[in-house]
């Protein structure tokens, strides 16, 4: 008489319960529903051998292109949708606080604090942007001293972090709302670029139709104490790659007029002589007992 052969639920039922004594029930949990799910997925598409080992040597070139300037498993995570889904998970918002998308790989912690309406720009990068606008709470009032940590790519499609040529301060700083929650800076207008496409998961997109560019967009982080952190952009409204974003973080609320202006036009910031732009745009912040959040919660995405 031979001997019955093992059933793939009895597999997957035999990893699940090896977790069974975990001390920590998080982990647990966390553990035994990625098994459930991880052995589903090798069912649902009928995993191949060779397959399987196609996906450990993508993880493997995903780790030894990853070091401290280039993070490929967020890439992942932002490409696959996972950081947008992670993040709306976590920032369950009040009505009218402005909403959060991706951090992304190029915030360098430690910007300048520069002053009211200062200039972003330490080399020529574009045409200037003046953003201004006011930080507020969920009922409309200022949060004087809140602070705005700005970064931003320039003409060249390049992040400070990104370009050796460019001074480390290029294109980013720290802010302070005044009494009246106001803020401005003198930005340029950010152009559309890539996510790193030179690893594994540039090969990903390639390899399924997909692209890698994103919609020109403006970083900002706004921080004030007792306020839940907020990580998010102010996207150009009329940006190519709105509705097909490589890392899916548009969303609707998010998107600002880049208002143009002559050259010699009254009001211009000061320094600027050619054509420039404005664009307006308040950021609400959710109380961090609002959102039963701690204030300052890091990265978001
Ligand atoms: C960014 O906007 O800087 C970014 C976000 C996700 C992946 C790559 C870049
Ligand atoms: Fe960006």
């Amino acid at each position: 008489m031979s001997t019955p052969k093992t059933p793939p639920s009895a597999i997957t039922a035999a990893a699940v319960a090896s977790f069974d004594g975990c001390p920590d029930a998080r982990l647990r949990e966390i553990l035994q529903s990625l098994t459930r799910h991880l052995h589903a997925f090798a069912t649902d598409v009928q995993l191949t051998e060779s397959e399987w080992a196609r996906a450990v040597a993508v993880l493997t070139a995903t780790g030894h292109i990853t070091d401290a300037r280039r993070q490929e498993f967020i890439l992942w995570s932002d490409t696959l949708g996972l950081s947008m889904l992670v993040d709306a998970l976590a920032n369950p918002l009040p009505p009218g606080a402005t909403e959060s998308t991706v951090l992304g790989p190029f915030y360098v912690p430690g910007a300048p604090v520069r002053p009211y309406g200062a200039n972003l720009a330490e080399i020529a990068a574009g045409d200037p942007a003046w953003v201004h606008g006011r930080l507020l709470d969920t009922e409309g009032g200022p949060i004087p001293g809140a602070e705005l940590d700005v970064w931003q790519n320039g003409d060249d499609e390049l992040y400070a972090v990104q370009n050796p040529g460019a001074p480390d301060d290029h294109l980013r700083g720290r802010f302070h709302a005044r009494e009246d929650g106001s803020y401005a800076f003198l930005a340029v207008r950010p152009v559309p670029y890539t996510i790193p496409s030179d690893g594994p998961v540039g090969a990903m997109l390639e390899a399924t139709g997909r692209h890698p560019w994103r919609p020109a967009h403006i970083h900002v982080i706004a921080r004030a104490p007792g306020y839940r952190t907020l990580a998010t952009h102010l996207f150009d409204a009329t940006s190519p790659y709105l509705e097909s974003d490589a890392v899916f973080a548009v969303k609707p609320s998010l998107l600002r007029e880049f208002v143009a202006h002559e050259a010699g036009e009254p009001g211009a910031p000061a320094g600027v002589e050619g054509r420039w732009f404005s664009v307006e745009s308040d950021f609400v912040l959710s109380r961090a007992a609002e959102t039963h959040e701690p204030a300052d919660p890091g990265r978001t995405a």
